[in-house]
């Protein structure tokens, strides 16, 4: 059995590798949050604020709710909705940005959350796979879309697939296989 960093650059049967799939859907992580920082920093002229390494206030707006929390500058965004908040929704796989199970929308991209760190999502709208479904229940026509075609294997990172697919599909409802494979921004 080929080890699994592998297996997820083999295409399955659409012909569209997990990696390019998830790479497609504009799955970022923790670079590019510290790098628009340090951009930004750049730009202005401002020097750089030092906060930490102790815990900091900081407000996350996570599924349309305000949410107050003291955490250290290191802690991740996942961690931050898992451990502080109890939105366990999304699932923690790697830890390290290569399995996709933690993926959420901040402001409209598909990032992993257990490599975007939560002080850096202040001032987003922060979308978790708890918060698709609508008030009565219903499901989100992806969340029901994955289980009519049974689109799981063992479903532990099916939340993160869920968030990547809503993503991908509010920037281009209909994308063809090879804008999945070259990225929607390409
Ligand atoms: Fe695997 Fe975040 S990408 S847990």
């Amino acid at each position: 059995m080929a080890p699994k960093d592998e297996q997820s650059d083999r295409p399955g049967l659409s012909g569209v590798s997990r990696r390019d799939f998830l790479k497609s859907a504009g799955v970022t992580g923790i670079a590019a949050g510290v790098v628009s920082s340090a951009a930004a920093n750049a730009q202005t002229g401002a020097a750089p604020r030092i906060v930490g390494p102790g815990e900091v206030p900081i407000q996350l707006t996570v599924n349309g709710r305000r949410i107050d929390l003291q955490v250290e500058p290191r802690v991740t965004l996942l961690d931050a909705i898992r451990s502080r908040v109890d939105i366990t929704g999304n699932k923690r796989g790697c830890n390290r940005g290569a399995c996709g199970a933690c993926t959420m929308i901040v402001d409209g991209r598909a990032v992993y959350s257990c490599s975007t760190l939560a002080i850096e999502s202040q001032g987003k709208q922060i979308r978790t796979v708890d918060g698709l479904a609508s008030a009565n229940g219903a499901l989100h026509p992806v969340q029901q879309a994955f289980c009519d075609q049974d689109a799981l294997m063992c479903g532990f990172c099916t939340p993160g697939f869920v968030m990547a697919t809503v993503a991908l599909l509010e920037k281009n409802r209909n994308p063809t296989e090879a804008q999945i494979r070259k990225g929607l921004d390409g």
